[in-house]
């Protein structure tokens, strides 16, 4: 067993479970800012969105891919605040990857359709969709009214529809002339374990997230023989942007310690820990991953609630 495990097995208070926590989010973090840059991504173009929130995924997917040697990447966001400061750390720590910004909304279909447009006249080519952006809810079933529930859908799913929809089409176009020989692409998508089963979120969001799954499933299903993959990612409990208030709101209480208790690594998780699994699908290290929900939750949609200190 880990030092890391056998202390935190052995204390039981809130406080130390917290500070084992940031601690090991200190060290994950630390280990990826010091890796090499590897090359996974060179010569792929990318389209992410939901790349405005500082703590958020996208954000953190965007810094990652710069990181892996992207070699232009398409950033979209609706809110447009930090869009300049994520433009100019790209440019300042990787000059070899473009980087464009775009203010707008990743369920608006004509702005998806030209977003992939553009990047097969800039670069003749679109290697990767990450179709990341999202909105959350807290209402419950019978307060939420009927256009809450659709805008909750035209966010969260609509849009990975689209990008589905106007990337695949671009990922198969061949361009010789221009170095892409045949048709390749790989879209992932951020759904939720809240879209696999019940109680981490509200109906609305649940049902956005789950037909997110679905859609990677029956897309690669109908894109097939087009070496165009099409996954999700289901993360469990992440400090973000979304999250922040329920994050600030424990540490005021001091229950932070029981963030993330109820999966078996005991811990919530950070954007950086999700952004890794998305270069992963969006790199060709997974070449032969197709139509899959994929849980990045610590575990928790694969355990009935953890009991601490019960073993069975
Ligand atoms: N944080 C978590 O615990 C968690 C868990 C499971 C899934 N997710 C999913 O992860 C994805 C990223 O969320 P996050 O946690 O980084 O939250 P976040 O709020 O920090 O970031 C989401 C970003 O998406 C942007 N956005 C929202 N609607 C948009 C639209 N229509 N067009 C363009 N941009 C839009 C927001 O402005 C924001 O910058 C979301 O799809 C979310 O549902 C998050």
């Amino acid at each position: 067993m880990s030092s890391y495990n056998s202390a935190r097995n052995s204390i039981k208070s809130g406080d130390d479970l917290y500070q084992l926590t940031t601690a090991r989010l200190e060290s994950i973090r630390a280990q990826l800012a010091q890796a090499p840059r590897s090359g996974k991504l060179k010569n792929k173009v990318c389209i992410i969105t939901g790349v405005g929130s500082l703590k958020g995924i996208g954000r953190a997917a965007a810094l990652r891919f710069a990181h892996e040697g992207a070699k232009h990447l398409y950033l979209l966001e609706f809110d447009p605040t930090n869009l300049p400061d994520l433009e100019a750390t790209i440019n300042k720590s990787y000059p070899d990857v473009k980087v464009t910004t775009i203010q707008g909304d990743a369920a608006d279909e004509a702005l998806i359709s030209k977003v992939c447009s553009m990047a097969l006249q800039d670069e003749g080519r679109l290697d990767v969709f990450f179709a990341n952006a999202g909105i959350a809810s807290r209402k419950s079933l019978t307060d939420t009214t009927a256009d809450e529930y659709m805008n909750m859908m035209r966010v969260n799913a609509l849009s990975c529809f689209l990008a589905i929809k106007h990337a695949a089409p671009v990922m198969e176009e061949i361009n010789p002339a221009r170095g892409k020989h045949a048709s390749s692409g790989s879209i992932v998508m951020t759904a939720s374990v809240a879209g696999v089963r019940s109680g981490a979120g509200p109906v609305d969001y649940s049902a956005s997230k789950a037909a997110v799954n679905s859609m990677a499933q029956t897309s690669a299903y109908q894109l097939q023989r087009k070496d165009i993959r099409v996954n999700s990612i289901c993360p469990g409990l992440i400090e973000t942007g979304m999250t922040g208030a329920t994050f600030d709101h424990a540490r005021q209480r001091g229950t932070a310690g029981k963030l993330g208790q109820l999966n078996p690594l005991g811990r919530y998780g950070i954007a950086e820990e999700i952004a890794q699994v998305a270069l992963f699908l969006a790199s060709d290290d997974s070449s032969y991953v197709n139509g899959q929900n994929i849980a990045v939750d610590g575990g928790l949609s694969a355990s009935h609630p953890v009991i601490p200190g019960r073993w069975a």
